[in-house]
């Protein structure tokens, strides 16, 4: 009798989207509905309090990964769906310096 190798099921992705009064100012609202319209399998989005780092919003943050992304911009979340929630590999130009200074 063959063993049957069980699949590891991938982590589930949270993408929290801060909706706090720096960030709102910033487009946080548009990037938030960017991101709803492009649903990724595994992957929930949500609307976060302050992440705080107010200033460098709108601020998006991946779990479990701790992934932090700055001054994200609508038109740039296709790109993040893709290469980043789809395929796995972070957008280093869209990294927070602040939390990853080596891109
Ligand atoms: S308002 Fe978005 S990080 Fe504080």
């Amino acid at each position: 009798m063959s063993n049957v190798p069980t699949q590891e099921q991938p982590l589930p992705i949270s993408v929290k989207v801060c909706q706090h009064r720096t960030c709102r100012k910033q487009g946080a609202e548009e990037v938030l509905a960017a991101l709803q319209a492009l649903p990724a399998p595994n992957v929930t989005i949500a609307a976060s309090g302050c992440l705080g780092q107010c200033g460098n919003g709108p601020m998006v943050l991946v779990l479990p990964e701790m992934v932090w992304y700055c001054r994200v911009l609508p038109q740039e979340i296709p790109r993040l769906v893709e290469q980043h929630l789809l395929a796995g590999k972070r957008v280093k130009e869209m990294l927070y310096y602040r939390f990853h200074p080596q891109g």
